[in-house]
């Protein structure tokens, strides 16, 4: 992750520059450079009809007094500046200085210290980049920005705003790293060490291999795993940062680091997407880093199920009938449909164990999601009015934007098998709607929502607050609902 520094506002005089602004006569900082330069940026921003709208940019090349260009960034309305135009404001800055050099200052004189803190946050999250596996800077690339320094009103004030949103930073870069990794680098094992690094931030954390899940009767995940030489994990992440003996909020992710569909297999086009079928995991894993990197005031579990879903000679069957640790036996008549058979152990294990507040499971989990939302929304489906509307409100906020689907008791009878309590697949009528009400078998009624993250994980364009590739789905969404509703 970059290096952020907030300095005044006395400005450089030469190199590149981002200058936020907001429409009508120019003030502070960019009224000083504009002078400085002869009048150059005005008469830019007027040629390009530049109307100084939120995140758009009008690059000014060699406007003269010495710098190499000045990028105006609008920041539109001064009514509407909030926490999300200001991130939108330095993901903007940063596309734009990115392609001039690894490093830059963004100039946020006029926007209030609080916010000058969520341009640095915009700034982070627009130019990641996943550089691990390039040997090589592709042709004409500047190289990744390494240091950026936010120049404000009130440096001491915003750098003390920005400490518990470089925690969240880390927390959205770790998981967008852990969502790019190919398969063949992040098998469970891997995935398994990766969270165990977070002992460092006071997480407790604790693994389950293959015989302490046969002990617990986890024969859903396990079938699931059977077709992979790699060994399956389940990993128990603790922070307690509230009260003792409160109850705690649980984050539960689906972790097929690859889904290959098994015996069901996937066509060839597109399979290689299926290493990011385990973004819900990663979204637990950045939450809880978090959750600890800003020491918050609650005491979160957290759960991921990391399993490959491959085929080979010992591979499950079409057909074959499972055993889930709640008891309820499961007929897999699509081993595609694997992510359920990993979460109904998952889910039952983490409410029985931890008997939490509440539980939100994150899942890479049907096409059909895709189909239903495209990539602006995942899908929420929830047994409890009061946790559905903290996710929709917060998703609004932090533009990780859920849309509520329905829970009828009737789709549940699309899941009756002949031979077993339950089979796992409905249909595709309303596939995604079965595949909750799947889920929901495992929950025993503890207030529980689930994410099915699948068209909004892994983009192939950039969004709001992410280059194209893994964005980082949740893991602000999550921190700012604990923040909001379930903290001190
Ligand atoms: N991991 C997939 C869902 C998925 C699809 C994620 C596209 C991201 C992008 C999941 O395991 C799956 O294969 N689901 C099947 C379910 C079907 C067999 C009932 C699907 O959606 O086709
Ligand atoms: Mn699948
Ligand atoms: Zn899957």
């Amino acid at each position: 992750m970059l290096d952020i520094a907030f300095s005044d506002a006395s400005l450089p005089t030469s190199g590149a520059i981002a200058v936020l602004a907001a429409p009508g006569t120019p003030a502070g900082a960019f009224a000083a450079v504009d002078a400085a330069v002869g009048g150059a940026l005005t008469r830019a921003a007027k040629a390009a009809k530049f109307g100084f709208d939120a995140a758009r940019t009008c690059v000014v090349l060699a406007p003269g007094g010495g710098y190499d260009r000045v990028i105006l960034v609008g920041l539109g309305k001064a009514d509407a500046l909030d926490a999300t135009v200001a991130e939108q404001a330095g993901v903007a800055a940063a596309r734009a200085l990115s392609d001039a050099g690894t490093a830059g200052v963004v100039v946020a004189d006029t926007v209030a210290p609080d916010l000058a803190a969520h341009v640095a946050l915009g700034v982070v999250l627009g130019s990641y980049r996943f550089d691990l596996y390039r040997t090589q800077p592709r042709k004409g690339d500047a190289g990744p920005l390494a240091n950026v320094t936010v120049a404000c009103a009130d440096p001491a004030h915003a750098a003390t705003a920005w400490q518990p949103l470089a925690a969240v930073a880390r927390g959205v870069c770790l998981c967008r790293d852990l969502v790019s990794e190919p398969a063949n680098m992040l098998r469970p094992p891997e995935f398994e060490q990766r969270i165990l690094a977070l002992r460092d931030l006071g997480i407790e954390v604790e693994v389950l291999d293959r015989d302490a899940m046969h002990r617990l009767g986890f024969g859903a995940l396990l079938g699931v795993a059977q077709g992979s030489d790699a060994p399956p994990r389940t990993v128990i992440m603790r922070w307690n940062g509230g009260a003792q003996g409160e109850a705690p909020v649980a984050f539960v992710g689906k972790g097929v680091t690859f889904d290959s569909g098994g015996i069901s297999i996937k066509p060839a086009a597109g399979m290689d997407e299926m290493k990011t079928d385990m973004a819900g995991a990663a979204a637990v894993v950045g939450t809880m880093a978090a959750l600890a990197g800003r020491k918050a005031k609650v005491n979160a579990i957290g759960v991921v199920g990391l399993v490959e879903n491959m085929l080979s000679g010992n591979a499950q069957r079409p057909g074959d009938v499972v055993r889930t640790a709640a008891g309820q036996t499961v007929e897999v008549l699509n081993t595609d449909a694997e992510g359920r058979l990993v979460l109904a152990d998952v889910l039952w294990y983490t409410q029985d164990r931890f008997k939490p507040r509440f539980m939100v499971n994150l899942a890479t989990l049907t096409g059909a999601i895709v189909v239903s939302l495209g990539i602006e929304r995942a899908g929420l489906f929830s047994n409890s009015d009061e946790l559905a509307g903290h996710l929709s409100a917060t998703g609004e906020k932090t533009g990780e934007k859920l849309w509520r689907m329905p829970m009828d008791a009737a789709y549940l009878e699309l899941l009756r098998s002949d031979v077993a309590d339950l089979k796992n697949i409905g249909g595709r009528p309303g596939g995604s709607i079965t595949a909750a009400k799947f889920l929901e078998c495992f929950v025993n009624d503890v207030p529980w929502a689930h994410l099915d993250i699948a068209g909004t994980a892994f983009t192939s364009k950039p969004t709001s607050h992410a280059p194209k590739g893994a964005t980082g789905f949740g893991v602000r969404l999550l921190d700012r609902m604990v923040g909001t509703y379930y903290e001190g």
